[in-house]
């Protein structure tokens, strides 16, 4: 349990995916450059998909430039289809990651194709990638319950991860698109695709709409799984997965995993600082439990 943890920082991307108030480049630019300074080395920055469909992350091409000076960071984006990797190679994407969903009707509601149409999608985005050199990352959504379809079962989920894995994915990331998973159901999904496929390449992608986000963390690292899919701010959520709340917190993550003696290298007074900086953009306090409980500590410190 004390292996290092590698966190993906999602906030520029799930999180500002689902944010009403509208951020600016130049704003999602800083964001980025921020979470890096912090100690958070691999962001995902954006998405190329179509901006009719999620508005927030149009210009996502000048995003990914306008950090690239930034050195020591890998940078994901998000691509649906060929034209979203065209998009994304344009303006110099290394990594990209395709998404899949478990379930057919999430698979209908996200990208208007159904799940076997998804994989053909993928297929020349993942030999293009192959000949460049790109890393493609693969995302398997509600792993742990559809807002549509209901239950899914973790055959379902093992099948599609494997599915990605073979056409080249380096990573797969099992996404409780809606939050509504807990910890048992959690190991039971993990161990259906860890018998597939190495743990190693394996990501928590927990959204924490019913609190159980953390939870079904440390269950998913009692199981080996050592990547984790978080949002600065516990930021956003999906679109086409109504009710659904953001990522879990960055903040509580690291919170969590040093004190159970994991060093993540996260600088938490920077971290603290650019979740409030974003909260500030977009109006309202950070949702997550640890930058509320720092920030009221910092208060009360200032007045005594
Ligand atoms: P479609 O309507 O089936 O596609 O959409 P189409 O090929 O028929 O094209 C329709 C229009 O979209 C055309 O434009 C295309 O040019 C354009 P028009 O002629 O109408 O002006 N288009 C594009 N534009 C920009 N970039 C592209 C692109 N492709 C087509 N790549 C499509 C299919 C996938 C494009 C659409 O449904 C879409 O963009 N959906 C957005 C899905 C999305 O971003 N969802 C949120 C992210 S997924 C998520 O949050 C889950 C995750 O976090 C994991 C988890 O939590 O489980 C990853
Ligand atoms: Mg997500």
């Amino acid at each position: 349990m004390s292996d290092q943890i590698h966190i993906v920082e999602m906030g520029p991307r799930d999180g500002l995916q689902n944010e009403k108030t509208p951020v600016s480049v130049e704003a999602r630019i800083a964001f980025v450059e921020a979470l890096v300074a912090a100690g958070l080395n691999t962001v995902e920055v954006g998405a190329f998909v179509s901006p009719k469909a999620i508005p927030q992350m149009a210009s996502s091409e000048q995003v990914l430039r306008g950090v690239s000076h930034v050195k020591d960071a890998e940078f994901h984006v998000l691509v649906p289809n060929e034209k979203g990797y065209d998009a994304a190679r344009a303006a110099g994407a290394k990594v990209v990651s395709v998404f899949a969903a478990a379930s057919e009707g999430f698979s209908r509601a996200n990208i208007n194709c159904s799940i076997a149409e998804s994989i053909e999608r993928f297929k020349p985005v993942l030999a293009r990638a192959k000949a460049d050199g790109v890393k493609v990352r693969g995302y398997v959504s509600c792993v742990l319950g559809c807002p549509f379809d209901g239950e899914i079962k973790p055959k379902a989920v093992a099948d599609l991860a494997v599915t990605l894995w073979d056409l080249g994915c380096y990573e797969i990331s099992l996404g409780d698109t809606i939050g509504v998973g807990t910890p048992v159901k959690a190991k039971e999904v993990l161990r259906a695709v860890g018998a597939e496929l190495p743990v190693g390449n394996l990501a928590m992608h927990f959204h924490d709409t019913y609190g159980q986000a953390l939870a079904n963390l440390y269950a998913g690292m009692e199981e080996g799984v050592r990547v984790i899919d978080s949002a600065a701010g516990g930021l956003g959520g999906c679109p086409y997965a109504p009710g659904a709340t953001g990522n879990v917190a960055t903040e509580d993550v690291v919170y969590m995993l040093e004190g159970m003696g994991v060093k993540t290298g996260i600088d938490m007074d920077r971290l603290l600082a650019t979740t409030n900086e974003v909260a500030g953009l977009l109006g309202r306090p950070p949702v997550s439990r640890v930058a509320s409980a720092l920030n009221a500590k910092r208060k009360r410190l200032v007045k005594s």
